[in-house]
C-alpha cells in the first residue's frame, strides 16, 4: 500500500451518544437517567449543566443527518437511550415514541447513504435501576438483554453495526469507584461487580442481536490506554503493569475468553477487594462474556505516563518521560499523543487474537471560537486528527486489521462532568441558538474522507 493512503473500503465516520446531543428529556415519556439526576446533585457537574437541552438533537434530527452528509460521513455512531425505549429500565410493552425516533434517524441515514452503527448503552441507565442496585446488581443484565432484544427487533432490519457497550471501564470505574460519573458511588468492591455485568451483559445480549438483526456486525467497544512507565526503575514498571491491568487486561482478557487476569486479581484480593476471590463470578459466565463478536471497537483518547506511588520521589530513578508540558495537552488536559494509538493497534495485534478494529472514537477538546469571519480555524484539533489519522495509516501498513475510523465527536456537546466546558466537535454548537458551524477540521475531514485519506496533491 503506498505511503499515507488507506485500504480501499476504509471506513470514515463520526460518533455521538444519546445524552449527549439529543436533549428533550421530558419527551415522548422518556425515564429519568442516572445522568438527569447526577447532573442535578450540587458541584457534580461543571456549571451545573444539564442535558435538558444539548444539542436539541432530537427536535434537529434531520437538518443533523443533512449535515453529516454534507461533512461526507460514511457511517454515524450514535446511541439509544435506554430510558426513551424502558422509562423505567424493564417493562412489558417498549415506548413506541422513542422506537420511533431511532426508526426515523435510521432511514434519514441510510437514505442519505450512512451506515447507522447504533451503540446500546452509552452510560444512560433508567434511574430506577439504580434505584435497584445499578450495574453492581445481575439483574441489570436481564434488563439489558430485553432491552437490547426490543431495540434490535424494531431496527435489527436496517442497523449495519451494532456496539453492545460503550467503554465499560468508564461504566464501572467512573461511575462506581471513583464517583466522578453518574451515579457518583465510591466503592471499590461494588465497581468490580458492576464491570463484570457490564461484560457478561453483552455476552447475553449478543446472541439476542445476532437473532434479530442477522445481517448486521456486532460488537464492543472498550477504552484503551497504553502506558509507559515514567523511568526504568522497578517500582515504575510495576507501576505500569498495574494500570495497564486495571485499565486494559481487566477488560480485553475476559473478552477473549481468558478470564481475569491473575496478577490483577491478586492485586485486588490483597486490597481486600474481592473477598474469596471474584465472588460475582458464576459457572458459565466466562463462556458468555467471550461471545465470538464480529469486531472490536477502540476508543482512543491518550497514554498513561506511570510514576510509582510506593516509593518516595527521591528514592526512583530520575525520570525518562517527563510529566507533559501543557503545551503538550488538549484543554481537558490529555496529552497529545498520536504514537500511543500506534503502539495500541500494535500490541492488540501481538497480543490478543486477531479480528477486525475500528477506532470507534478519537478527538480533542479544544475551545476555539468562531473568528470574526464566522470561521472557527481550530488548528490544534486538525493536527491532532492528522496525527493520529496518520498512526491508524502506519499500523495498517504495518499489518494491523483497522476497518474504519470515527472522529470524536460530529457535535460540540454535553462532556460529562465537564458539562458544555469541554469542546470535541468537528462541528461548532452555538448552545444559545443551536446554530452549527463547520470548524476547519470538518472541512478537513471532509477532504480526508473524500480523498480515502490519501494526503492532498502538491499544489
Ligand atoms: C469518551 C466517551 C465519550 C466522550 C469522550 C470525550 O470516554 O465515550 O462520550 O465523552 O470520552
Amino acid at each position: 500500500m503506498p505511503e499515507q493512503s488507506f485500504p480501499p473500503g476504509f471506513l470514515w465516520g463520526a460518533a455521538t451518544s444519546s445524552f449527549q446531543i439529543e436533549g428533550a428529556v421530558y419527551e415522548g415519556g422518556r425515564g429519568v437517567s442516572i445522568w438527569d439526576t447526577f447532573c442535578r446533585e450540587p458541584g457534580k457537574v461543571k456549571g451545573e449543566d444539564t442535558g435538558d437541552i444539548a444539542c436539541d438533537h432530537v427536535h434537529r434530527v434531520a437538518e443533523d443527518v443533512a449535515l453529516m452528509a454534507e461533512l461526507g460521513l460514511q457511517a454515524y455512531r450514535f446511541s439509544i437511550a435506554w430510558p426513551r425505549i424502558f422509562p423505567h429500565g424493564t417493562g412489558d410493552a417498549p415506548l413506541e415514541a422513542g422506537l420511533a425516533f431511532y426508526d426515523r434517524l435510521v432511514d434519514l441515514l441510510l437514505e442519505a447513504g450512512i451506515q447507522p452503527w447504533a451503540t446500546l448503552y452509552h452510560w444512560d441507565l433508567p434511574q430506577t435501576l439504580q434505584d435497584r442496585g445499578g450495574w453492581p446488581e445481575r439483574a441489570t443484565c436481564d434488563a439489558f438483554v430485553a432491552y437490547a432484544d426490543a431495540v434490535s427487533r424494531r431496527l435489527g432490519d436496517r442497523v449495519t453495526h451494532w456496539i453492545t457497550h460503550n467503554e465499560p471501564w468508564c461504566v464501572a470505574i467512573l461511575g462506581y469507584q471513583t464517583g466522578l460519573h453518574a451515579p457518583g458511588w465510591t466503592d471499590t468492591p461494588a465497581a468490580l461487580a458492576a464491570a463484570h455485568h457490564v461484560l457478561l451483559s453483552h455476552g447475553m445480549a449478543v446472541p439476542v442481536i445476532r437473532a434479530n438483526s442477522p445481517g448486521a456486525k456486532v460488537g464492543i467497544t472498550v477504552n484503551l490506554v497504553p502506558a509507559v512507565p515514567a523511568s526504568d526503575s522497578e517500582a515504575d514498571a510495576i507501576a505500569t503493569q498495574r494500570f495497564d491491568g486495571h485499565f486494559n487486561r481487566w477488560f480485553l482478557d475476559p473478552l477473549y475468553g481468558r478470564g481475569y487476569p491473575e496478577d490483577m486479581v491478586a492485586h485486588y484480593s490483597d486490597q481486600g477487594f474481592l473477598p474469596g476471590s471474584c465472588p460475582f463470578v458464576q459457572a458459565g459466565d466466562f463462556e458468555k462474556m467471550s461471545v465470538k463478536t464480529d469486531f472490536l471497537g477502540i476508543n482512543y483518547y491518550s497514554r498513561g505516563i506511570l510514576r510509582s506511588e510506593a516509593v518516595a520521589e527521591e528514592d526512583n530513578a530520575p525520570r525518562t518521560w517527563p510529566e507533559p508540558e501543557p503545551e503538550r495537552c488538549t484543554d481537558i488536559g490529555w496529552e497529545v499523543w498520536p504514537d500511543g494509538l500506534y503502539d495500541l493497534l500494535c500490541r492488540l495485534k501481538a497480543d490478543y487474537p486477531e479480528q477486525p478494529l475500528y477506532i470507534t472514537e478519537n478527538g480533542a477538546a479544544y475551545h476555539t471560537a468562531p473568528g470574526p469571519d464566522g470561521a472557527i480555524h481550530d488548528a490544534k484539533r486538525l493536527a491532532y486528527f492528522e496525527g493520529h489519522v496518520d498512526a491508524c495509516g502506519r499500523a495498517i501498513r504495518d499489518g494491523v486489521d483497522l476497518q474504519g475510523y470515527f472522529a470524536w465527536s460530529l457535535f460540540d456537546n454535553f462532556e460529562w462532568q465537564e458539562g458544555y466546558s469541554q469542546r470535541f466537535g468537528l462541528v461548532w454548537v452555538d448552545y444559545e441558538t443551536q446554530a452549527r458551524v463547520f470548524k476547519d477540521s470538518a472541512h478537513w475531514y471532509r477532504q480526508k474522507i473524500r480523498r480515502n485519506g490519501a494526503p492532498e496533491d502538491p499544489a
